[in-house]
């Protein structure tokens, strides 16, 4: 195969944070795979920033263990050195003056520049601040911010605020790491490259679409952290609402940041309030041999989801009468995302009804086996008189693509590369970031005014009953949760 990888233009990208959890797991190892797939040209560097005290050299200790630790395939002695080569590190303390005038002089004049702010949000703003004072704020620089981006609306804008006193909105890359995924981005190309499905994509043809993140893991290790956010902070607001407007959205004039990011803040907006008895929160139950979630968050009294279940209407002429069933949890009985748009019955059935009501539906599975699968009605083979039955058509984009879907950068790769080319199509903008919030807001409110508890669920299971009764209710019912 002929490789497509492109370097990037030289760069200094400065971790902040560069002893972090998030830095040694995904940032560095996603470095080191692009620097590998000859996508760092020579003059990249990396500068590692953080409290602690560490020189150069013992900081290269710390990215080649963390590489070790957490690149799939074990890293060449050979290879790992030279990208340890053009990597250095500086002490600094974010509130104060020390390290600052040092990171100064290794940032270089002429290179590409990003902050990587790989810390908690409270810092932003001194960072920002510190960057402008010591004159590393030029055009060329570019500031890269992690989730979660607030805590709501309010904090959300005071952190929009902050960080444009002393960068542009051109500037800022907020990560959502699921627009970094491949097949989430396959969503785009599935739509808008094809004539197939968008003629049908409407109300008028789709009965409804399922969106669902499943994970098997808890919240062990994050309990501070999630604790205080909950499947609606931290899944909803962001990931599931990113895929909600990927899937809902008008197309775009053409693939660019602006174009695309108009599109989905249009859906945001018209994203209609939630009535409290079309959401389902749950909190996964400890089994006989294991803690439940106010065990892993040591909070007894925890009122906090691991499950959310809602449904879901885009108030536009495209969707209006659509219902979006959203569901995301922890624990659950398999690892899957995945988006099915179901179609509507036909209008009439020439074969009446003994031969089966069947529906067309789309099944997009982003992770972990990436592809999709169409189901078509077809006659059931044989004498019987003229039965119906369903069949996949089945495409794994494994099988379909071979070796080239191996390939395929994982998601914060893509996106600190993005960041290098300046491209902000994958990133979210300001208003949107707040327009979902602004839709949050007063859901998570309502909870709080009425001390909603949420409903315990099986560790293992697909959440609570009542997320089957959300469906049920309406006639319809969730698609299996299954890897
Ligand atoms: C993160 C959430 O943003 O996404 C985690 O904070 C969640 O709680 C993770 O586990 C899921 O990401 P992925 O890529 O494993 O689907």
């Amino acid at each position: 195969m002929v490789s497509r990888v492109i370097p990037v233009d030289p760069f200094d990208l400065v971790i902040f944070g560069g002893t972090g959890d998030l830095a040694r797991r995904k940032i560095l190892p996603g470095l080191y795979r692009r620097y590998l797939a000859g996508q760092m040209p020579e003059e990249a560097r990396i500068i590692g920033a953080a409290r602690t005290e560490h020189d150069d050299a013992e900081y290269r200790g710390i990215v080649g263990d963390a590489i070790r630790e957490f690149n799939d395939t074990p890293p060449q002695d050979g290879p790992l050195e030279d990208f340890l080569d053009r990597v250095g590190y500086v002490m600094i303390d974010a509130r104060g003056d020390e390290g600052w005038d040092d990171l100064a002089s290794r940032v270089r004049e002429g290179a590409i520049r990003a902050f990587y702010f790989s810390v908690g949000p409270s810092l932003f703003g001194d960072l920002a601040e510190r960057l402008h004072r010591y004159g590393m704020a030029n055009d060329a620089a570019r500031i890269v911010v992690e989730k979660p981006f607030g805590h709501d609306l309010a904090s959300a804008r005071a952190l929009n605020d902050v960080l444009a006193q002393h960068f542009e909105e051109g500037q800022i890359y907020r990560i959502d790491h699921y627009l970094g995924k491949e097949t989430v981005q396959n969503l785009m190309a599935v739509r808008f490259g094809n004539m197939l499905f968008e003629p049908l994509w409407n109300a008028q043809y789709v009965d409804h679409i399922q969106i669902t993140v499943a994970e098997t893991v808890g919240v062990g290790g994050r309990g501070d952290y999630y604790d205080k956010s909950g499947a609606m902070r931290d899944m909803v607001q962001n990931h599931l609402m990113q895929l909600l407007c990927l899937i809902a959205m008008e197309p775009p004039a053409k693939y660019d940041p602006d174009a695309v990011r108009d599109e989905k803040l249009k859906v945001i907006r018209a994203l209609e309030p939630v009535q409290p008895h079309h959401i389902v929160r749950g909190q996964y139950a400890a089994t006989p041999t294991e803690g439940g979630y106010r065990d892993d968050v040591e909070a007894p009294r925890s009122r906090t989801e691991s499950f959310i279940a809602m449904k879901m209407h885009v108030s536009n002429w495209r969707w209006a009468g659509t219902p979006f069933y959203v569901r995301t949890g922890k624990r659950l009985r398999a690892r899957t995302s995945e988006i099915a748009v179901v179609f509507k019955d036909t209008p009439h059935s020439i074969f009446g009804p003994e031969a089966g009501g069947h529906r067309n539906v789309l099944a997009i599975q982003l992770q972990p086996n990436e592809g999709m699968t169409l189901s078509v009605t077809i006659k059931e083979p044989g004498p019987g008189g003229m039965r119906l039955i369903d069949v996949p058509l089945d495409m794994s984009f494994a099988e379909a693509l071979g070796p080239e879907a191996e390939e395929v950068p994982d998601a914060y790769e893509r996106l600190i590369m993005d960041v290098i080319r300046g491209n902000q199509t994958l990133f979210m903008r300001g208003d949107e970031v707040e327009a979902a919030w602004a839709w949050t807001d007063p859901i998570i409110a309502g909870w709080e005014a009425r001390n909603d508890v949420p409903k315990p669920y099986d560790a293992g299971s697909s959440g609570p009953e009542d997320a089957t009764a959300l469906t049920a209710r309406d006639g319809r019912s969730w698609r299996e949760i299954k890897s």
